[in-house]
């Protein structure tokens, strides 16, 4: 059974003069342990998707499901932890009692040791007294995904965790969620920053205009950045080769060739009987790829 499952989803916000179709058919599903990028621009309908499967935005039509129970039953949740896109926290709450009342509202009741040990993590140890009207942006990022994990859920849900972070706070959140998928965590999670996309995501799926336009996996989207490939080969002097080579130091020469030639490049090389020593590709951004697919 899939962690998630959105089938067809469907919403239309009435505003006074228009009407504003932010879901048209959306569809895809988040399977158990996979780190899932939601990747789109902005309108697209990433948080309103979201904001349907955690129940606080209810779809026109279609249905969402975690772990096969639908959106609407409040069961739905007892397994997953959420981090929203612009969280409004109770700001008069200390970061240690925010959450200790995040973990009793799972019905943890002893969770100190935990929270304290998220406090240090997310590097707010020195502010667990302090409330939360005197943190930064960045910090109340850091106790929401704090929050988000205190009754160790299965499932993550995350609508722009990283935005607002600095490096290092982008840093300690790659790390802890590749730590929690480890542990088989499942974690969806929406973004603009394509290359935190890139560095941890077993699934991308791109969406805009509120439907999914693309569904990628790990091995695709090294497919889809890679553009050629650089092979470095020894003693090509003398041999007759003219492949563009590049003298990089004494008897080690460096060929690129474009993806779709690398087969008929290493046959050339193996019949000039060249010794091959490396072969990297040559990456292009996410990002290029991206913009490609939504001007497509
Ligand atoms: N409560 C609302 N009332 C009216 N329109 C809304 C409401 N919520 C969302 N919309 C509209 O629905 C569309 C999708 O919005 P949504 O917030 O889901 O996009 P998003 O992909 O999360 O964008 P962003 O990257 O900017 O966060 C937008 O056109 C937005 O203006
Ligand atoms: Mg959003």
């Amino acid at each position: 059974m899939e962690a998630i499952k959105v089938d067809n989803l469907k919403k239309t916000f009435k505003l006074k003069l228009k009407q504003v179709k932010a879901l048209d058919g959306m569809t895809f599903n988040v399977n158990r342990g996979e780190i899932f990028g939601f990747l789109g621009p902005n309108g697209a309908g990433k948080s309103t998707t979201i904001k349907i499967i955690t129940d606080l935005v209810r779809a026109d039509s279609g249905s969402a499901y975690i772990n096969g129970i639908p959106s609407t039953n409040h069961k739905a949740r007892a397994d997953i932890g959420f981090m929203p896109e612009n969280p409004q926290y109770y700001d008069t709450l200390t970061g240690l009692d925010m959450l200790l009342f995040s973990a009793s509202m799972f019905g943890y009741k002893d969770a100190k040791t935990q929270a304290y040990k998220l406090l240090e993590e997310f590097g707010l140890e020195d502010s667990a007294k302090v409330p939360l009207r005197k943190y930064s942006k960045g910090m109340i990022q850091r106790i929401g995904f704090a929050a988000a994990l205190i009754h160790k859920p299965d499932i993550l849900i995350l609508d722009e965790p990283m935005s607002g972070l600095d490096p290092i706070g982008r840093m300690i959140f790659k790390k802890k969620m590749k730590e929690l998928n480890r542990q088989g965590v499942t974690i969806f999670f929406s973004s603009h920053i394509i290359p935190d996309i890139e560095d941890i995501c077993s699934r991308v799926v791109i969406v805009k205009d509120g439907k999914v336009v693309k569904d990628f996996n790990e091995v695709e989207i090294k497919y889809l950045t890679t553009s050629g490939f650089e092979i470095v080969v020894k003693n090509a002097s003398g041999t007759g080769l003219d492949m563009g080579e590049k003298e990089i130091s004494k008897n080690l020469y460096r060929i690129d060739c474009d993806k779709g030639n690398l087969i008929n490049t290493l046959e050339l090389l193996k019949d000039k009987r060249i010794e091959i020593i490396d072969i990297e590709p040559i990456k292009k951004d996410l990002e290029d790829v991206f913009i490609e697919i939504l001007n497509g």
